[in-house]
């Protein structure tokens, strides 16, 4: 049913770059811009193929680190934010998978002013970091609502001005790259995604499934350690999704693909502020409106990839309904796999357990009688459901004991005051 598939790096980090700054429209491709001016700034450099490629991806994450988009926008400010919790825990993200390993160490000192480093420019690490400082730098300094060639001088003059923030080398080689115009109008055309997966460094190289479940395992805390109502959601949907999956009989590669959409399913809500997945009751019409583009912005995401085409329906319509009631795609019975109808269960068998600003979890009876409901109004695959009540018990306590690590991890290190340091 799955066909083989090599997934583009490229393509890949590009799109799931995308996903972190659709948080707002002040954000909208910060990191690619960001990146896009490093590679330039590289290039001028002569720095090896090899370099260039992790600095370009490092570029692409900077700034993973910081989770909810209040975060993103206040390490945005020049002024009077520590930017050091975004740095480290963006290492410490990035260190667990090992394609990006060496960019890890770059977004850790991506802050970093010159005058610190004891070491030379020549070390990989004080050149990338460098680089992305400077970028990022120059990259909050554009005014989106001006015609870049009316502000550029204006731009290079503030660079300029920082004196011993950069290391005069960097500062040289961005001096001549943004002499020439088709340098900024390349950076904030709104093609810029196609042009740097067209030309972009590293484009040949293609990843495995098991590259693709080590960085949805990422994504899987980026989404669910913002708040702590939804510290283990995605942890539950996936190993809930997964192990239903395997008791319906599917083959070995589809649960691994079924993990990994488990942990993409709620992609989009990347773009949904705190107060609404914190909101302390249940959600008006018009914050409800906003909710419903979490999932368009899942499938858009991971469909734009390429060679994932069933994680991408999997994850994203989650929300549709067998009678095509759901959202946003509305779409039915005759177009949702197996595949869908697996995550649709385990998103809202998962969801009921979990305590809501508003609501505690539910027992499993209760569970079981809501999923016999909606099997009834004919949302949820009734055949599904039944494999699930003959081994809810196993399958409950799998998916508990999973949750219990997470959240752990998200007590020890993502708690209220983490978060209260994070944006103070
Ligand atoms: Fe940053
Ligand atoms: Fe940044
Ligand atoms: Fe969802």
């Amino acid at each position: 049913m799955y066909q083989e598939n090599s997934i583009n790096l490229l393509n890949l980090v590009l799109s799931l770059s995308d996903a972190l700054d659709l948080a707002s429209p002040n954000l909208a491709q910060h990191q690619m811009r960001t990146a896009f001016i490093a590679w330039a700034i590289a290039k001028e450099s002569n720095i090896p193929n090899s370099d260039l490629e992790e600095l370009f991806i490092a570029a692409l994450f900077h700034d993973v680190g910081a989770l909810s988009p209040e975060e993103k926008l206040n390490i945005h400010q020049f002024e009077s934010i520590n930017p050091d919790p975004h740095c480290i825990s963006g290492e410490a993200f990035l260190k667990k998978i090992s394609l990006f390993q060496q960019a890890s160490q770059l977004v850790r000192f991506h802050h970093t002013s010159w005058e610190y480093w004891d070491q030379p420019i020549s070390d990989p690490v004080v050149f990338g970091s460098q680089v992305i400082h400077l970028a990022d730098v120059v990259e909050r300094a554009i005014t989106r609502s001006k015609y870049i060639l009316h502000q550029e001088k204006e731009i290079i003059e503030y660079i300029d001005s920082l004196g011993t923030q950069f290391c005069p080398e960097v500062v040289g080689a961005f001096r001549s790259v943004a002499e020439r115009e088709d340098f900024w109008l390349d950076l904030t055309s709104p093609r810029l995604y196609s042009i740097l997966l067209h030309q972009g460094p590293g484009k040949r190289v293609e990843i495995n499934l098991s590259g693709l479940l080590s960085i949805s395992e990422l994504f899987k805390v980026l989404i669910d350690f913002r708040s702590r109502f939804t510290a283990t959601h995605t942890t539950g949907v996936a190993t809930s999704a997964s192990n239903i999956a395997c008791k319906f009989g599917l083959t070995d590669t589809e649960i691994e693909l079924m993990e990994i959409a488990g942990n993409f399913h709620d992609l989009g809500k990347l773009v949904i502020p705190n107060s609404i997945l914190e909101k302390p009751g249940r959600l008006s019409p018009e914050e409800f409106a906003l909710m419903k583009q979490h999932t368009y912005f899942t499938y858009s995401i991971l469909s734009t990839i390429g060679g994932i085409q069933n994680i991408a329906e999997w994850a994203a319509f989650h929300h549709e309904r067998l009678d095509g009631s759901g959202y946003p795609f509305h779409l039915d019975a005759s177009r949702l796999t197996i595949g869908s109808r697996i995550m649709a269960v385990a998103d809202i068998m998962t969801a009921l357990a979990e305590d809501r600003p508003y609501r505690k979890g539910l027992e499993n009876k209760e569970i079981l009688k809501i999923l016999d409901g909606l099997v009834a109004k004919n949302h949820l695959d009734g055949s599904i459901v039944e494999v699930l009540r003959k081994n809810f018990d196993e399958i409950v306590s799998v998916t508990k004991e999973k949750q219990a690590v997470a959240l752990n991890i998200f007590q020890d290190e993502f708690s209220e005051e983490q978060a209260a340091i994070r944006t103070a």
